[in-house]
């Protein structure tokens, strides 16, 4: 894709539409086929690329930046598990076109995934990273993100095996609370 001519302030981020599918499959499908970004091996046709996105609601909503009709940049909240159980525990993608990178997109549309996934009431978010993606270990580092652990050779692309990292943000202040530090309290 071409360089970003456009100021990034110019950007507006909006939930993804039907007519937004062709442009985010273009950038999924890059990914899939020249990269180890995401360990799918498949490119997604017309019919899966409408497919994922009907399977997405302001739940689990999928999300475009654009410069006018442009798409740059997409991101996306998917349950974790298909359990009930799992309902509240969602997994993030965040896809910047080549040639917009490093400007902050992928930051903010992590950052509205965020919001989002508070607003939905979800209580933490999973990134599950390919081990050599030390740009998208930043940036969900960056968002507040921590390793949990690590899928050693769980995935077979492009002829070798890749570890995926494992990272999450608790979207609960409680568990996040340290406890009091004794030191602190104050004598009566
Ligand atoms: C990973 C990706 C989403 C990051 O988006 P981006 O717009 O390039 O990143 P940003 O400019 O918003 O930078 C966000 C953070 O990422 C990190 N980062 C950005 N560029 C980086 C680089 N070249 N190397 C290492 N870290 C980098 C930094 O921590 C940065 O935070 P900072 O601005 O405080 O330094 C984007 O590069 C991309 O789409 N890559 C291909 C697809 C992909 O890997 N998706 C994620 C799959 S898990």
């Amino acid at each position: 894709m071409a360089e970003l001519a456009v100021e990034v302030a110019m950007i507006a981020l909006r939930p993804a539409r039907p007519g937004d599918n062709p442009q985010i499959a273009a950038i999924w499908n890059h990914e899939v086929a020249e990269t180890d970004a995401t360990t799918d091996s498949e490119p997604r046709d017309a019919a899966a690329q409408r497919a994922w996105l009907e399977r997405h609601s302001p739940v689990y909503p999928a999300i475009v930046a654009v410069a006018g009709e442009r798409v740059v940049a997409f991101g996306a909240l998917a349950p974790y598990r298909p359990k009930p159980s799992f309902a509240h525990t969602v997994e993030d993608s965040v896809y910047v076109a080549p040639g917009c990178r490093g400007r902050g997109l992928g930051a903010r549309v992590l950052a509205e995934l965020i919001r989002l996934a508070r607003a939905a009431g979800h209580h933490s978010i999973l990134a599950r990273v390919t081990a050599p993606n030390a740009r998208s270990l930043s940036l969900h580092r960056a968002a507040g993100f921590a390793q949990v652990g690590v899928e050693r050779e769980v995935a077979r692309k492009r002829g070798r095996w890749l570890d995926v990292v494992v990272m999450q943000l608790v979207l609960e202040p409680a568990s996040s609370v340290p406890p009091p530090d004794p030191d602190a309290a104050t004598e009566i």
